[in-house]
């Protein structure tokens, strides 16, 4: 093990942020369907901390993701990856960054049914036609606690297992950040527990950069800090959050009503 957390990238000029929004709005469709699911968004994801999204179901969590990640266009503002500006990047250049340096992880595993779980963790590079760092590659699959699993097949896991395939990929990239959207979300509370004691984990020994979505206060309590979306807008912000602050904090939602 080297001092250095095995997954923080820093260069000359790193500012600490993994990723940051300016200013970042979406607007889907037009005339009366319009929809502003993003409303000039300002936030910063510094590297290796954990931070949890929360808020409304429409409030704009997948949205920011997406347009964070590459995986969507914004309408104006700025979105970065590092020192990157998502919006100057040509759809090759943006394809390429988005693999390298992206990880994502979605609710629905996406999991090849054909393929044992080492090879569904190792697709996207082999995609790519890089070799995995094998030392890392090791270090993530012992930190997941598949080192048994590897020959076996999605359905021949259980779902809180395929789930740790599905975070092993995004890690084992070694990317810049990783998104998540609701990655416990239909996982049973132990396989949920262990997915988010490994998220959190690799964040704390191994400097991992993640940004999650969540509904549930007990998940978000993994995070360093929670940010709270509404309408499209950032309303607040907990740093050190419990499952009961954050729970609190959701209650004065409704107390407010839902305006989405
Ligand atoms: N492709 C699309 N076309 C039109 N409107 C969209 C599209 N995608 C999302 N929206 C709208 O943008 C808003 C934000 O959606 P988003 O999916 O980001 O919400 P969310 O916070 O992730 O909600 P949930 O908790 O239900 O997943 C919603 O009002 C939604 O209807
Ligand atoms: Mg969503």
């Amino acid at each position: 093990m080297t001092t250095m957390p095995l997954g923080v990238k820093t260069t000359a000029h790193s500012t600490g942020a993994a990723a940051r929004a300016t200013d970042l709005s979406k607007v889907y469709g037009e005339g009366e369907t319009q929809v502003i699911a993003l409303d000039s968004v300002s936030v910063e994801f510094r590297q290796a901390e954990f931070t949890a999204i929360m808020g409304p179901s429409g409030s704009g969590k997948s949205t920011l993701m997406h347009c964070m990640a590459g995986l969507d266009t914004i309408s104006s503002g700025s979105a970065r990856i590092g020192d990157v500006e998502l919006t100057t990047l040509k759809d090759k250049k943006l394809t390429q960054l988005r693999r390298d340096k992206i990880g994502f992880i979605f609710q629905a595993f996406n999991l090849l049914p054909t393929l044992n779980a080492l090879e569904n963790i190792t697709l996207p590079m082999d995609i790519a036609g890089r070799k995995a760092d094998q030392a890392w590659l090791d270090q993530v699959v012992a930190t997941v606690g598949l080192a048994g699993r590897l020959k076996h097949r999605p359905n021949q896991l259980s779902g809180g297992q395929q789930q740790r395939v599905a975070v092993a990929r995004a890690l084992a990239g070694q990317p810049e950040i990783i998104f998540a959207d609701e990655p416990t979300g239909n996982l049973d509370s132990r396989s949920g527990a262990e997915v988010l004691g490994f998220l959190r984990n690799s964040v704390r020994e191994l400097g991992q950069t993640i940004v999650m979505v969540t509904h549930d206060p007990v998940a978000a309590s993994y995070s360093d800090r929670v940010v709270f979306l509404a309408d499209g807008r950032i309303v607040d912000e907990l740093r050190g959050p419990t499952a009961d602050s954050v729970l609190d904090r959701m209650k004065r939602f409704d107390a407010k009503g839902r305006t989405s």
